[in-house]
């Protein structure tokens, strides 16, 4: 297992929940992602031992720092959430969801719900930090849930130990749409010592360039900007702002194979279809292509539309 040297810019795939599984991070990886989240797995779900939980934790060959992040607010189950991490090799680290918009989430006081009850977050990362045998406990936040104050968030991480913060720039209230707030993002960078990612509308080499000066944080981490673009974290690595594309083709159908072995065969190709729409958006003739492939179940006729359709 490496660390992470946030002096070298690292990026992170943002964890995108029904997006950034197993075979998606993987092809992340190739192309040079130097952090991996898993999708938000819940507390009580961990603690319930169901499988479709255990699956979803599987780590890909070429993970080499690959984080899992947690959602929950009770810290009796969190403790027996990390007591079962502890005994899982692969993984760098935890880290805390405290972002999380969705009204199901935010009931259960987890996710943004902890941006209202600083204390609560507080006493959550002391015992992840407390408990896990990991490297690394990190946190994903937003900048507030109804009001912005992401240098009291910033701190009070901080101070409750955490090695590094995740920012994306909206408050809970932002949702996914509202304009994102990268002077929110370099205020908490200013206020605290610990490495900070900015996250938040980075999709393409130019745009994570400008953050990057902006918020002067130490990593960038995208996560809608890599769907069906997953090239971004080479550019990026490689300081090129536009990128031989005559690879599509191929990581297409590997990552089409990918969810095949992992799913299984109708699963795995239903589930690629939103990957695909991706890849395919801007190509000519897409929408048709789109339709087409929507009725499709088996690889072997997804892959043959596949080496029709990409050149
Ligand atoms: C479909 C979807 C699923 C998401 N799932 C998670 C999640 O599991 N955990 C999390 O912390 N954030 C989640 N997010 C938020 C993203 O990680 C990220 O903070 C947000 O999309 C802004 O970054 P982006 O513009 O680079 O996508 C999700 C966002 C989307 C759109």
């Amino acid at each position: 297992m490496l660390e992470i040297d946030f002096s070298q810019s690292p990026t992170a795939l943002a964890p995108l929940a029904g997006f950034t599984d197993l075979p998606f991070r993987y092809i992340c990886k190739k192309f040079g992602v130097d952090l991996t989240f898993s999708e938000m797995i819940s507390v009580n779900a961990l603690i319930r031992d169901s499988k479709k939980t255990f699956h979803m934790l599987k780590r890909a060959a070429n993970e080499n720092t690959y984080m899992i992040q947690i959602v929950g607010s009770d810290t009796d189950s969190i403790v027996k959430a990390i007591e079962i991490l502890n005994d899982m090799e692969g993984i760098i680290g935890i880290d805390l969801n405290c972002g999380c918009p969705v009204p199901k989430v935010v009931a259960q006081d987890s996710g943004s719900s902890l941006l209202k009850d600083l204390s609560r977050l507080s006493q959550i990362v002391e015992t992840i930090k407390k408990y896990s045998n990991k490297r690394y406990t990190s946190v994903k936040t937003r900048i507030g849930f109804n009001e912005k104050t992401p240098e009291i968030i910033a701190k009070t991480i901080e101070n409750a130990g955490a090695d590094f913060i995740s920012i994306h720039g909206r408050t809970r209230s932002g949702a996914y749409k509202a304009q994102i707030d990268y002077d929110a993002i370099r205020q908490a960078k200013e206020a605290v010592k610990i490495p900070i990612f900015a996250n938040g509308d980075i999709t393409t080499y130019e745009r994570a360039k400008i953050v990057k000066e902006f918020t002067k944080c130490d990593g960038l981490m995208i996560g809608r900007g890599a769907i069906g673009n997953p090239w971004i974290f080479y550019q990026l690595k490689h300081n090129q702002n536009s990128v031989d594309k005559s690879f599509i083709k191929s990581i297409v159908l590997e990552h089409l194979q990918l969810m095949s072995e992992f799913y299984g065969e109708k699963m795995g190709v239903i589930l690629f279809r939103k990957h695909l729409h991706a890849y395919s958006k801007s190509l000519s003739e897409a929408a048709a292509f789109r339709h087409k492939v929507n009725t499709i179940i088996g690889t072997n006729e997804m892959r043959e539309e596949i080496e029709k359709f990409f050149i």
